[in-house]
Formats: C-alpha cells, sequence, structure tokens
C-alpha cells in the first residue's frame, strides 16, 4: 500500500505514479531511518549512561548534556542527516508535482460551496505578524504565502509525520483532553486545514465550532473539507491573539499544536486572550509539545532538535515556558499540565476562568 491509498482524510489529490512513488520513498525512509538508524543511537546512547551510572558518574541531567553524549554519535547524525534532506526534497518536489494541475487545485479553493452547514468569513486586509512570516518546517512560503500550500500539506503532513497522524491521532488526543460537558461554543485557535476543529466537532456534536487562523488558504480548504462531509464549522481569517468574538462567547477555547509555532509574547497573547473569550467556568485546553522540564532529558533533546533544523524557531521557546504560569498569570485557576496519554510526548494543559 503506498502513501496516497492509507492517507485517509484527503481531497485525494492526483499525483503521476513517479511522483507517488517520491513520496512514499521519502516516507519510508524517514520511518526506516528513524527506526532502525535513530534507534542505534538512542540504544549506544542508552548503553553510554549505564556505563557512567555503573562508573559512579552522573547520567546526562540535561538537554545540552544528552547532547554531548550523542551528537557525536554517528548513528544520530546519519538519522538527522536523513530526516533533514527528506524534509528539503518533500515541499519543493510536491509543489512541483501539483504544478500541472495547479489552476485546478486553485479553482477548487476559491469556488463556493453550495448550501453551507457552516461559514468562512476571510479578511483580506489582515496584518500577519512579523513571527509568521517564516519558511516554517522548511516549507517555502510557510504556512500562508503560497496558495497551493493546502494541497501539498495534505500530503506532506503524512510524509512529514512518516504516517504516525493520518488518522489525525494528536488532535484527537488533544480534543479528548477536553473533560466531557455540554459546551455550547466552542473555539479551535490555529485551526489550520480543520482536523482540529475537526475532530472537536466530532467529539461535541452539539456544540458550535469555530475556528481561527491566519492562513487564508489552509482556511479555504478546511471550509471545503469540513463542507463535503456535512460537518458545521465557522472559521474565520484572524491572529489568535486578538479576534473579535465579544467576551465570554465560548465555553471551551482550545488549540492544537499552535504554541510550539508562536513565539512567548505571542503566546501571553492568546493565553490572556482566550481568557477573555471564555465565560466563567470555560476551559483553556492547550495542546503541544511538552515542557522539557516534564520530559526525560533524551526526549527533551530530541524534540529540542527541531528548534535548529526544522524551522521551528519558537520551538524551544516554548519547550522552556512555563504555560502553567501564563494561565494564572491570565487569570486561570485549576490549571493542570499531563502528557495526553501516559508516556506521550504530547501534553494537554488546561485551566478554568
Ligand atoms: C501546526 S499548525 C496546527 C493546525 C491544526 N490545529 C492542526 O492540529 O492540524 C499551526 C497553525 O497555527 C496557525 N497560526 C500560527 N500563528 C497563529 C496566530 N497568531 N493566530 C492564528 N493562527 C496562527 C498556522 O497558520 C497553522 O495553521
Amino acid at each position: 500500500m503506498g502513501l496516497t491509498d492509507t492517507y485517509v482524510p484527503s481531497e485525494q489529490t492526483k499525483f503521476k505514479q513517479e511522483d507517488r512513488a517520491t513520496f512514499d520513498f521519502l516516507k519510508n525512509v524517514k520511518t526506516i531511518s528513524s527506526a532502525v538508524v535513530g534507534q542505534a543511537a538512542r540504544e549506544r546512547y542508552q548503553a553510554a549512561v549505564r556505563e557512567a551510572i555503573a562508573a559512579g558518574r552522573q547520567p546526562p541531567a540535561t538537554p545540552r548534556e544528552v547532547g554531548d553524549l550523542i551528537e557525536p554519535l554517528f548513528e544520530w547524525q546519519a538519522d538527522r542527516f536523513i530526516s533533514r534532506q527528506a524534509q528539503e526534497m518533500l515541499w519543493p518536489r510536491l509543489f512541483e508535482a501539483l504544478l500541472p494541475d495547479e489552476a485546478e487545485y486553485l479553482q477548487r479553493l476559491e469556488a463556493p460551496v453550495p448550501n453551507p452547514v457552516g461559514s468562512l468569513r476571510l479578511a483580506p486586509d489582515i496584518r500577519y505578524p512579523a513571527y509568521y512570516e517564516i519558511d516554517y518546517h522548511i516549507q517555502p512560503g510557510g504556512m500562508h504565502g503560497k496558495p497551493m500550500i493546502p494541497w501539498v500539506m495534505e500530503v506532506g503532513r503524512a510524509v512529514y509525520h512518516s504516517g504516525a497522524n493520518d488518522r489525525w491521532e494528536q488532535q484527537t488526543k488533544v480534543a479528548r483532553a477536553i473533560p466531557e460537558g455540554r459546551y455550547g461554543r466552542i473555539l479551535d485557535l490555529g485551526c489550520g486545514m480543520g482536523s482540529s476543529a475537526i475532530v472537536l466537532k466530532e467529539r461535541f456534536p452539539d456544540a458550535e465550532v469555530y475556528g481561527v487562523d491566519l492562513s487564508a488558504p489552509f482556511l479555504k480548504y478546511a471550509h471545503r473539507f469540513a463542507e463535503r462531509f456535512g460537518i458545521a464549522l465557522h472559521l474565520s481569517q484572524q491572529n489568535a491573539e486578538s479576534t473579535d468574538f465579544p467576551d465570554g462567547y465560548f465555553d471551551v477555547v482550545s488549540s492544537c499544536i499552535l504554541f510550539h509555532e508562536i513565539p512567548d509574547e505571542a503566546a501571553e497573547n492568546v493565553v490572556r486572550e482566550a481568557y477573555r473569550l471564555l465565560a466563567p467556568g470555560g476551559i483553556l485546553n492547550i495542546g503541544d509539545i511538552g515542557p522539557y522540564r516534564k520530559l526525560d532529558p533524551y526526549r527533551a533533546f530530541f524534540s529540542d532538535w527541531q528548534t535548529e533544523n526544522n524551522g521551528e524557531p519558537y520551538w524551544r521557546s516554548h519547550g522552556t515556558r512555563d504555560l502553567e504560569a501564563m494561565f494564572r498569570a491570565a487569570g486561570f485557576r485549576d490549571v493542570t499540565q499531563a502528557p495526553v496519554e501516559p508516556g506521550a510526548i504530547l501534553f494537554a494543559t488546561q485551566g478554568r476562568k
């Protein structure tokens, strides 16, 4: 089975066989490299830690100390080189593969959806914050600079995650972290191509689900995609730091993997804005990579690699920021922070207004 056969939640992007073969190859090379070469690096690292303990020395306690042990290892260098190279090859190759049918894809994004159950509100004059104008994940044009980006991401994200998020596993776990309840309105901040908002609607079918994102191409895709399945989402192009919804409009505000994409000041603004938007008793649920201090030092080091090697300049800020303190400073109570399931690197931070 190839990538585009197994990738279920898609708009069924068309590719020539040779392009499909390239994307399957990139996905497989990343998966195998991580399972074999990366695993060998981990085992050598673990052996070195055991040796250090047996010799009465302290094992690495910080990501930097892990790096000192692991960075010289050939297996580490090889696995990371493969990961970076696959990423560099992926995006330009995807844009190129879609080029012959570009006009058709763009027309599909622009075409109005007949009798929508949800809504889409774009803001052509929006001012993008400076931090947003970067090539996230080494994607040329980042999240919004190229109108073809949703079609590129549709397949690219499956390669990017080596198939591990093909069924929106991350988004589902973040939505499941929200306590059971009857909620009237739920807002998804940084809803992207719609997956995190769709799983919220699936988990809480009686709630009205709203999503905001800065990227017009992503929102157009999300709208079209949700409508295709009759899922009502109310999407608007807005900065999550400052939205136009009234005070107390939502019972739950959630976000899935937005926070590692924004710097500290923006993160503080988003938490404050969420507080404003929530009704008394409302819940803020932020799903993202766990803070380094709550991960074992190896995982923290591995996670931190993204910062300098994968177009994720705010990753380290997120890994080292005290999100719980940010919640409390904004006024939230009952603040908790825990992995979405035992051992997960994905954490949910929650607080109540
Ligand atoms: C990694 S994606 C996650 C998308 C979606 N939540 C999901 O789980 O698939 C992060 C999203 O946040 C959006 N974003 C980044 N900064 C933002 C901001 N200040 N306001 C609104 N959206 C933002 C990006 O455009 C992108 O769609």
